[in-house]
């Protein structure tokens, strides 16, 4: 029986998530059964929506369970196939990798990719549920008017790196918020106008004087003080779109106290609408395409920030909601 290294659920996070809240062993390579593949694994992905999963508190996905193996969207090459639909050899796309090093995934989860349009990594990235996600939220939920100011948070990141670009494509003016001047440069060479550094000193007075003219799209990736602070500055008939909370990441199941500003909701006639990607699956096509085609004409530049091997998982996950991650985090095996 061949080893395969598996990271299981140790104990759920205080806070923010630490490395020893996972462990390592010694599994056996799983068996398919009918209707599954067993894949090599490639790439893994660590994403915010993870941190909710270690917790019993209500989200709209089922929880992780203590000692059960982590799961997420990875991309690897399938060396079994137990279902008419799939063949050894071919590169898979799934949401249910184990955090393992050979996974099996059921067949009906599984999207087959071809290397040949785009490294297969991408599918993880701007091509895939990240990109769909800055996709929907900004151009269907946020809907934006050409030259109209979107102002997104975490904005190097894998979602807000799409959607900052997607912006700029689609004549809009993209305004960055992200937690370092490095990344912030990085913003502006993918054609964000301006951008603001949340750790500065007074984020309300710098996102004004990046947004002249007010924001009239907010896609809020980070709840938390940068909420706060763009919320101030929205136009009349503003979108707010509350694409994630990763800044309440550290604090997770406590509530969310801030400052209370329902009458600039109704000064301003502000519209603030959760956004969850899976309400869109079935224009998930044609949107691909779309992010296909603007990354083949070199207009979708995704950056990536790899670490390598099945031991560096939980370090990938723990240094992507701490704003470590420079790009898409990815773990490489
Ligand atoms: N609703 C949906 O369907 C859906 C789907 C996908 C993703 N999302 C959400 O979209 C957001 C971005 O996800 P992603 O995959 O693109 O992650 P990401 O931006 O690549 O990585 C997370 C980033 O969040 C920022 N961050 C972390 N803690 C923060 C804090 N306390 N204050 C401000 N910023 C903080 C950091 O960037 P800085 O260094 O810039 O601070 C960090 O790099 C997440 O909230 C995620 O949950 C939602």
């Amino acid at each position: 029986m061949s080893s395969n290294p598996t990271w299981v659920l140790r104990r759920f996070p205080s806070g923010l998530p630490a490395t020893d809240d996972f462990r390592l062993e010694d599994r056996p390579e799983p068996v398919p059964g009918p209707g599954e593949l067993l894949v090599r694994t490639l790439w893994l992905s660590v994403d915010p929506y993870m941190r909710a999963r270690l917790s019993t508190a209500q989200n709209y996905a089922a929880g992780q369970a203590l000692g059960e193996m982590m799961v997420g969207g990875g991309v690897g090459e399938v060396i079994r196939s137990e279902s008419p639909l799939f063949q050894p050899g071919e590169i898979v796309l799934s949401d249910d990798f184990g955090w393992q090093p050979v996974t099996k995934v059921p067949a009906a989860s599984a999207l087959r990719l071809d290397p040949s349009a785009a490294p297969v990594q991408t599918a993880l990235g701007c091509l895939g549920m990240p990109g769909l996600t800055a996709y929907f939220a900004l151009l269907h939920t946020g809907s934006p008017k050409a030259g109209e100011t979107v102002l997104i948070s975490a904005a190097s990141g894998a979602v807000g790196q799409v959607a900052g670009q997607i912006a700029r494509i689609k004549g809009l003016d993209p305004v960055a918020v992200a937690g370092s001047e490095d990344k912030l440069d990085s913003c502006r060479s993918m054609g964000y106008r301006a951008g603001i550094n949340h750790r500065g000193a007074d984020l309300q007075a710098a996102i004004a004087e990046a947004c002249p003219k007010g924001i009239d799209v907010f896609l809020d990736n980070t709840a938390g003080p940068i909420h706060d602070a763009a919320l101030l500055n929205m136009n009349r008939f503003g979108r707010i779109v509350v694409v994630g909370t990763v800044a309440l990441a550290s604090r997770f199941d406590q509530p969310d106290i801030g400052p209370r500003y329902l009458r600039r909701f109704l000064v301003q006639r502000l519209r603030m609408e959760g956004f969850l990607l899976d309400d869109f699956e079935a224009q998930y096509a044609t949107a691909r395409a779309q992010l296909l085609q603007w990354y083949r004409q070199g207009k979708l530049t995704p950056r990536e920030d790899v670490l390598e091997g099945i031991d560096q998982v939980p370090a990938a996950f723990v240094r992507m909601l701490k704003g470590e991650n420079f790009g898409k985090q990815l773990v490489r095996l």
